[in-house]
């Protein structure tokens, strides 16, 4: 299997497989079947909401390089005059610095510096991304999956309900037919706003907000994935947050740290190591929790097992889809299928050789002749 293993890892660094997930099925006996909100995947990599799912373009990129799903750039709910409570975090921002970043325990890791936030451009522009949203996922090409960030309020004050309904209606309208999953980002930024500095005031977002966006859509078909922030506090808040939330079909878990000094979001292995730390905190403390999407630090295929063995039904990466050319081991195609090339099939840190370390370990055991991916979210361990 070694052998095999870094045989392939050889000839896909200069093309991959049209279809890898069912070349290491066949191969290697592994079925890398994963979830997304409940939608089965092929296997657990997607991308995460950011600058690298902005247009047609990009999505068709990802869908040529077999991403299981990509999650689309957060938009700022706005009512039908336009306005939006949330429009701070509508700026313009272009420029990126993709850096290494040393974590506390000295391991130096990618992150993205970049002081932007939401989809800078009309409304009306984001809901044709959703249209072809829609079509992608109908035609089981691409899960394609709209995020949006809506009002947040103070603690006395109401939620702003007509920019949930107006946003919410125009995207399921958009979307077309069939079941619309929407993620809800709290993102790092708002982490370090004045907005997220009350404890009471997160756990009522993270309580009310489903609700509010269910009501938004009355009958809508939503499956609604809500993406944690890590917030200022402890590990023991962070847990508080995971069992504040009620009515969402998933957890995305956790989007990026906030650095208050440089005032950046940041990721890296502090980031890993925190959200692994209190997934596994929820995990032993037994909170009963909808299904996990992890996100943050996934650079090999061993993190992906890392979140799933959390009890993560598939991941979203960002970081990973924008190192420099250099850093990958393939040397042809996308960013995209360099990065799968690298999850998948590395001979020491792929999701292959990985899992069949798990199984030569007595973590994981064949059913039917296959090693089953999901099966590691229901044995968990570290
Ligand atoms: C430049 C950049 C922009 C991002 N924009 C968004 C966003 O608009 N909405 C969102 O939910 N997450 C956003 N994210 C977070 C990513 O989707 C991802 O969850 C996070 O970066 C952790 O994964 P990573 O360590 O693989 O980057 C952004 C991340 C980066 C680096």
């Amino acid at each position: 299997m070694r052998a095999r293993l870094a045989a392939d890892f050889e000839r896909f660094g200069r093309a991959m497989p049209r279809d890898p997930a069912a070349h290491v099925r066949e191969t290697y006996g592994i079925d890398l079947t994963a979830r997304y909100l409940g939608f089965e995947l092929p296997h657990p990599i997607g991308k995460g909401s950011g600058q690298l799912s902005l247009n047609a373009d990009q999505l068709a990129t990802d869908h040529e390089a077999g991403l299981a799903f990509v999650v689309l750039k957060t938009v700022i709910a706005e009512d039908d005059a336009g306005a939006r409570s949330m429009d701070a975090w509508a700026i313009h921002e272009t420029r990126m610095k993709v850096e290494q970043r040393t974590a506390a325990d000295g391991r130096d890791g990618w992150t993205v510096t970049w002081k932007g936030r939401g989809w800078d451009r009309p409304f009306e522009d984001y809901l044709a991304l959703v249209r072809i949203a829609g079509d992608l996922t109908r035609g089981r090409a691409l899960l394609a999956v709209p995020s949006v960030k809506y009002h947040l309020p103070h603690l006395d004050q109401p939620f702003r309900s007509e920019e949930y309904r107006y946003t919410t209606g125009r995207i399921v309208a958009a979307w077309g037919a069939g079941d619309v999953p929407l993620e809800k980002d709290f993102s790092p930024t708002l982490a370090g706003d004045a907005l997220a500095d009350e404890r009471q005031r997160i756990l009522r977002w993270l309580r009310e907000v489903p609700g509010e966006i269910r009501r938004a859509a009355p009958g809508a078909p939503l499956r609604l994935a809500i993406k944690l922030m890590n917030a200022r506090f402890d590990d023991g808040f962070q847990q508080e947050m995971l069992g504040a939330v009620r009515e969402a079909d998933a957890l995305v878990c956790f989007n990026r740290l906030w650095d208050p000094e440089a005032r950046v979001a940041y990721g890296g292995w502090d980031l890993s190591e925190r959200n692994l730390r209190v997934l596994h905190a929820a995990q032993a403390a037994g909170l009963r929790l909808p299904p996990l999407v992890g996100t943050g630090n996934v650079c090999s295929g061993r993190l992906v097992l890392d979140y799933a063995r959390a009890g993560c039904e598939s991941v979203e990466l960002h970081t990973f889809f924008q190192l420099p050319l250099a850093a990958y081991p393939a040397r042809e195609g996308s960013r995209s299928q360099r990065a799968l090339h690298a999850l998948f099939f590395h001979p020491d840190d792929g999701l292959v050789a990985g899992m069949l370390e798990l199984e030569r370990s007595g973590v994981l055991h064949r059913e039917g002749g296959e090693l089953r991916f999901l099966d590691l979210c229901r044995i968990g361990g570290q």
